[in-house]
């Protein structure tokens, strides 16, 4: 029964700044699905940290990470599907953009260090769409802040509410475990330098006086009083305000050490939702609906240059998707049809006859997707949501080759279609620029144009630090803006009107001046998307 099968499903993603944690918590939970046998497993699938500038290395370590990229697994009778997230910087696009085909997220946090740039960003995304969040403070075996301290932090700074659900005895050298506030019971962290899972003994109540033989008294003691200031302060948890993205439940643990990890899996198959309806742009879509409909949020490119069809990862949204079926694919206006989609289980990619709600399937793509593209059955929809997001360095395109003008062309597009990086033009599209978010794609950019297209390229900075999609209800001042400001302005792939800021601190001047113009920050936005697709904004 495809409800059933919806509700069985569990599909999120992991994120956190760099070094949190993210791989080695993935790595956890993969070992209690039996999806792995050796730690270790996941860690080809990370960008090292050094390579700022080997991109071949990360490009290798991406080619590696298309099975890791989702990764199923079976866990208590449930379906669960991690998609993997770059933790690179560089590649913060690429993590924006899954989190658009997940249901809830956990963030982990490193007790070190607290909340971090890249934890504010990946967070202000999920707010975006209200993505239900667990977070997992990560490292208790460190010497980390205080945890009345921490959630102080993640409130302030992540702007949302929090509910421990199981709280720490110690930190670092005095880490003794923690005890779940939620079933009651109590986890001890083996004191001994070696720190296993096998060391974990439980209790089933903090009154228990063994509880002082085992802790000691003091903190014992502590604990008792932590308990009673807890649930004194906070709500019970309530599981409707976090599905709603409103209330973080909050797990201490150490996910080197398995600490922490079996609880936080636990509660979260239990309380994280199933696969939700989504808003397409002209009706919201159920997952229980018959008719299959899904979305690409994600493009692989293959790294043998030999082939160069790509993967296409497809976000099921409703009904069943059937291998050799034919899909309509609603931009294109084409019909289409997958011999070997692929699904990713166990951490091996196999081809799958069906899938379902919350499923990603890998499909096979000679060129005709691009991110945020929608399969049907033949209901002309497009799904909302996958935004491109304002990018921060910006490099013309030029061309090294004239007899190579049209490859360039090809590639940049396509290569931009897979949303490697953005293209804005200028001049009619004679100038080019490319918007990226970190320096590592203009190299990813020029290494694959010669790989793959045969095109060779350099890049020319331009002084530009954001870039605005500009709309107005008032059409006659949009055309007049763009036409005042033709220097600072381009055009996207869809030919939107985008303003190139100079500076901020030029940006917040422009927006004074023009009261009549709205500048965004992500390319879907609610106005009439209607009016810019007819071109209003030219006179
Ligand atoms: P990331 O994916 O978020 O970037 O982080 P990753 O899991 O790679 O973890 C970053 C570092 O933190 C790793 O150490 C990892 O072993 C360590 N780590 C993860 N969880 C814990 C924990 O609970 N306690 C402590 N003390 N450390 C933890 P590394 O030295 O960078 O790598 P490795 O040599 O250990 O693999």
């Amino acid at each position: 029964m495809l409800q059933d099968e919806i509700q069985k499903r569990r599909t999120f993603g992991i994120i956190s700044h760099p070094d949190a944690g993210k791989t080695t918590l993935t790595e956890k939970l993969l070992l209690f699905g039996g999806a792995i046998q050796t730690a270790g497993a996941v860690k080809s699938n990370k960008i090292t940290k050094s390579a700022t500038s080997d991109f071949m290395e990360i490009e290798k370590q991406r080619g590696i990470s298309v099975a890791t990229s989702v990764m199923g697994f079976e866990y208590g009778g449930y379906k669960i599907n991690i998609l993997d997230t770059p933790g690179h910087k560089d590649f913060a696009e690429d993590t924006y953009r899954t989190l658009t085909a997940v249901d809830s997220v956990i963030l982990v946090i490193d007790c070190v260090k607290g909340v971090e740039e890249q934890t504010r960003k990946l967070m202000e995304v999920c707010r975006m769409r209200n993505t239900p969040v667990i977070i997992f403070i990560n490292k208790m075996d460190r010497e980390g802040q205080d945890p009345y301290d921490l959630l102080d932090e993640v409130e302030k700074e992540l702007n949302i509410h929090t509910r421990p659900l199981t709280w720490p005895i110690g930190i670092g050298s005095t880490f003794q475990g923690v005890y779940n506030l939620f079933e009651k019971k109590l986890l001890l962290f083996s004191n001994t330098k070696t720190k296993k899972a096998e060391d974990i003994i439980s209790f089933n109540s903090i009154e228990d006086k063994e509880l002082d033989l085992k802790i000691g008294e003091k903190a014992a003691n502590k604990l008792r009083e932590d308990a009673e200031l807890i649930e004194g302060v906070y709500e019970p948890f309530d599981e409707d305000l976090y599905r709603e993205g409103y209330l973080a439940p909050v797990f201490f643990g150490s996910a080197v050490n398995n600490f922490g990890v079996q609880e936080l899996l636990d509660t979260f198959i239990r309380v994280a939702p199933s696969p939700k309806p989504r808003i397409s742009d002209l009706r919201e879509v159920n997952p229980t609906e018959k008719n299959f409909t899904g979305f690409i949020f994600k493009i692989h490119a293959n790294l043998d240059p030999n082939h160069r069809d790509r993967i296409a990862f497809c976000r099921i949204v409703s009904g069943t998707f059937e291998r050799n079926t034919f899909y309509y694919h609603t931009r294109l206006d084409k019909k289409l049809r997958f011999s070997s989609p692929n699904m990713f289980m166990a951490n091996e990619k196999s081809v799958v006859d069906q899938a379902f709600p919350g499923d990603v399937v890998g499909l096979y793509d000679t060129g005709n997707f691009k991110i945020g593209d929608t399969l049907t059955e033949g209901e002309h929809i497009q799904y909302q949501g996958i935004p491109s997001f304002s990018p921060e360095i910006f490099k013309e395109l030029i061309n090294k080759d004239p007899f190579k003008a049209k490859q360039l062309e090809k590639g940049i597009r396509q290569l931009t279609d897979e949303g490697v990086a953005q293209l804005f033009m200028q001049e009619q599209g004679n100038v080019k620029i490319i918007g990226t978010v970190g320096e590592l794609q203009f190299e990813v950019i020029q290494f694959r144009l010669l790989q793959e297209y045969g095109a060779s390229c350099s890049f020319h900075s331009v002084a530009y630090s954001k870039a605005c999609w500009i709309t107005s209800d008032d059409k006659v001042a949009l055309a007049n803006f763009i036409r005042f400001k033709a220097r600072n302005i381009t055009f996207d792939k869809e030919d939107r009107p985008v303003f190139m800021a100079d500076t901020l601190r030029n940006l917040k001047a422009v927006q004074d001046l023009y009261p009549a113009i709205s500048f965004h920050f992500t390319s879907e936005f609610k106005t009439d998307q209607a009016k810019i697709a007819e071109g209003a904004w030219k006179s």
